[in-house]
């Protein structure tokens, strides 16, 4: 029982040491407050005034698939996963009631790649793009106007099952948890041009680029 509980101390020391700091993504010369690890990094940017947009960078490892939560918990809120396809990298929203693979949902919400900040390399890819409608105000996601924001994030060495597809399905993740976002930090001048890099609208579902 001791033993079980300088194990948990110390595990909850080691979570905690993984904090939020600032990251600019190489590529696109985006700067984000991003929760990183060297399998998975979510990063956050908003503008100085927010209403229901953030610029969003994922980067997951391998062909296993990235997620997050935007409101936190896995259940009921709104998830985005990507992952990538040869050189492709690809995104949905997703939502459910329970536990398991959850489905893709629509919205008024879409997700609009950033091209310069998205593309596939050797051993990670990543997804760098502007969710335009994507803070609700329904439960499911952060608030803008929230000093602190807890969002989740769930990675998988495993590809989903059928990778070419948006729509696909996926098997648990290795890895989840919570990380919080001191809003405040995420605020940034620079986010108007950073914004303007999102090109070639979608539908709200699906994101499919080429890098
Ligand atoms: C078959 C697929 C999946 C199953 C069976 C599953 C199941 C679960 C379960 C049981 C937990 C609770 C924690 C734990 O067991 O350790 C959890 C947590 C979590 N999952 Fe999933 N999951 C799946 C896919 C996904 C996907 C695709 C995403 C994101 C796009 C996701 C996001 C999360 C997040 C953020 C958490 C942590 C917050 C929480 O505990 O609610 N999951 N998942």
């Amino acid at each position: 029982m001791v033993l079980l509980s300088i194990l948990s101390c110390t595990l909850a020391v080691g979570a905690a040491a993984q904090t939020i700091a600032s990251y600019t993504e190489p590529k696109s010369g985006i700067t984000v407050q991003a929760y990183q690890s060297p399998t998975f990094t979510f990063g956050l940017a908003l503008p100085t005034t927010p209403k229901a947009d953030f610029i969003g960078v994922l980067v997951g490892q391998g062909s296993g698939y990235a997620g997050i939560s935007l409101g936190g918990a896995m259940t009921n809120e709104l998830l985005i996963a990507a992952w990538p396809n040869g050189n492709s990298v690809l995104a949905s929203f997703r939502e459910t009631p329970k536990y398991g693979s959850p489905p893709v949902v629509t919205g008024t919400y879409s997700m609009i790649p950033i091209a310069n900040g998205t593309y596939v390399n050797s051993t990670h890819y990543t997804y760098t793009f502007l969710c335009r409608g994507c803070i609700l105000a329904d439960g499911t996601t952060f608030t803008a106007t929230s000093a602190n924001a807890v969002l989740g994030y769930a990675y998988s060495t495993k590809a989903p099952t059928t990778k070419a597809n948006v729509t696909t399905a996926f098997s648990k993740h290795d890895t989840q948890g919570n990380f919080g976002f001191d809003l405040t930090a995420t605020k940034t001048a620079s986010y108007d041009v950073w914004a303007q890099y999102a090109k070639n609208v979608t539908n709200s579902v699906k994101v499919a680029f080429r890098a």
